[in-house]
């Protein structure tokens, strides 16, 4: 499985990008808002940064403006993915772009049909969101189960993307279902490294090497 980080902050995918781990980038509106800078030379910022897949998502409701949107998108640089809202407009103007050529994320995925539609519409990622349906107190990686079932009984390609992820126990079982990828927040990839076992490790076997080196082999030996 593959690691994204769902940011728009560019220290936090600097600091991952050092990393070599982390193959992809998504954002969303509320992502780029947060930062508070120009849509467009933040998408190309982060291109610069990790050479892969970026997701930059379409704020237009219909369908001509999105594939307005998404052609404009695309020709900013190769590694741009448009964003789409999982609705009848997205899903239309995901079959043209598709048709096109251009790479496609189909976003805000709550159920297995929803990600069906959008295979068919030749979807290159889907992003089903595993916090909020948790948030609604609904069991929430069983849609990931359902559409990875789904997607290799057909042999879709459209690879999906486990998104709205909330804890490192999240990205796991992610991967034990076999999730293509996981786009994970930058506080739940930093507590991905942390065990209190290997910290403990680390401190005891820099104190024994400390106590080896000060050790003195005795004259005349
Ligand atoms: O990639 C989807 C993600 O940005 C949504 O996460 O935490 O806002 O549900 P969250």
């Amino acid at each position: 499985m593959k690691l994204f980080i769902d940011s728009a902050n560019i220290d936090e995918i600097k600091e991952v990008a050092g990393w070599g781990v982390v193959s992809g980038v998504t954002t969303n509106p509320s992502l780029i808002a947060k930062e508070g800078k120009d849509f467009k030379s933040t998408i190309l910022q982060i291109c610069r940064i990790i050479e892969g897949p970026v997701s930059a998502e379409v704020l237009s409701l219909r369908t001509e403006d999105m594939i307005k949107d998404g052609r404009e998108y695309s020709s900013w640089h190769p590694n741009i993915v448009v964003k789409l809202p999982m609705s009848e407009q997205g899903i239309k103007a995901t079959k043209i772009l598709s048709n096109d050529g251009i790479k496609t994320n189909i976003t805000l995925v709550f159920s297995a049909n929803q990600a069906l539609l959008a295979a068919l519409a030749g979807a290159t990622f889907i992003s089903p969101f595993i916090g909020r349906i948790e948030d609604t107190g609904h069991e929430g990686m069983s849609i990931i189960e359902e559409i990875r079932t789904i997607f290799d009984h057909y042999v879709f390609d459209t690879q999906i993307i486990t998104a709205s992820i909330r804890s490192p126990q999240h990205v796991t079982m992610a991967a034990k279902i076999g999730s293509d990828i996981s786009t994970i927040p930058h506080k739940i990839l930093k507590q991905m490294f942390k065990h209190p076992l290997t910290e403990s490790g680390i401190k005891q076997f820099s104190e024994d090497w400390q106590s080896l080196s000060s050790y003195k082999v005795p004259q005349g030996v």
